[in-house]
């Protein structure tokens, strides 16, 4: 399976800059031939960077989709609207949904039935926070949030799935885990994964992927990792040259 480095690049860009940034890429980086690179621009940039990428090797990906197809929901966008962009993936349940708009485990089951169904990729992100790793229970709500966003999903052949483990409280600190913390995890997220679905369908349609503060400096040791198929970045997406590292080092 390729491995897949997903540029996330929140709501730090303004429309023009994003379109800077993907000119940017599309002109410096050089995509390997057994890696998937996606970009995940605002809702507000995917028309404009879908046509820059145009002819590229870089894939589109959302931020978010919501779980219908279309109706009375002011505010939000539909996975068939998304994918009539040119989106393949969407980021689903990123830490900062979670604690900033309340966007629960219930919200996010429905969100990965519904990108399925419009034949996009979710990307389900799921990990601890400080105080949940303080007192333990890192495994236990890993378990749970990834249990519960792929309730009653059963995954047909070529549908496909993406797990980032991100711990919250490394997003965004320059700091990431130790890669044998992260593989800790990818353990339990794997284990569970066998438990639900075929060993074939794990194998073939499934990637884990770490996030959290990763870089030039640290990428390499993540993919080392068997169970390490890529990586969500953040931070070091939003510079040609730190993603380019990354990339490099993958
Ligand atoms: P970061 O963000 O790389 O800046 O830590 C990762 C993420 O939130 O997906």
């Amino acid at each position: 399976m390729k491995s897949i480095i997903i540029a996330n690049w929140k709501m730090n860009l303004s429309p023009g800059q994003e379109t800077e940034l993907t000119s940017a890429f599309k002109k410096e980086l050089n995509s390997k031939k057994n890696q998937e690179v996606v970009i995940c621009p605002s809702f507000l940039g995917l028309e404009k960077v879908a046509g820059i990428l145009k002819g590229a090797d870089l894939v589109l990906g959302a931020q978010d989709a919501f779980w219908e197809k279309a109706g009375a929901y002011t505010g939000q966008i539909s996975p068939k609207f998304l994918k009539e962009l040119g989106c393949e993936y969407a980021i689903l349940g990123h830490s900062e949904r979670r604690e900033n708009l309340n966007e629960t485990d219930e919200m996010v089951n429905k969100k990965v039935s519904a990108c399925l169904e419009n034949e996009m990729t979710p990307i389900i992100c799921v990990g601890e926070n400080f105080d949940q790793k303080q007192e333990g229970q890192t495994h236990f709500v890993v378990l749970h949030q990834l249990s519960q966003a792929l309730k009653n999903i059963d995954l047909v052949e070529d549908e496909k799935l993406i797990i980032a483990y991100e711990p919250v409280w490394v997003i965004g600190r320059g700091q990431a885990v130790d890669p044998e913390e992260a593989e800790d995890v990818f353990e339990i997220i794997h284990q569970t994964l066998v438990d639900l679905y075929p060993s074939t369908i794990v194998k073939n349609n499934i990637r884990l992927i770490y996030g959290g503060s990763v870089d030039v400096d640290n990428a390499a040791g993540f993919m080392a990792l068997d169970l390490c198929h890529g990586f969500l970045v953040g931070g070091a997406s939003l510079d040609v040259e730190r993603f380019a590292g990354v990339l490099n080092s993958t």
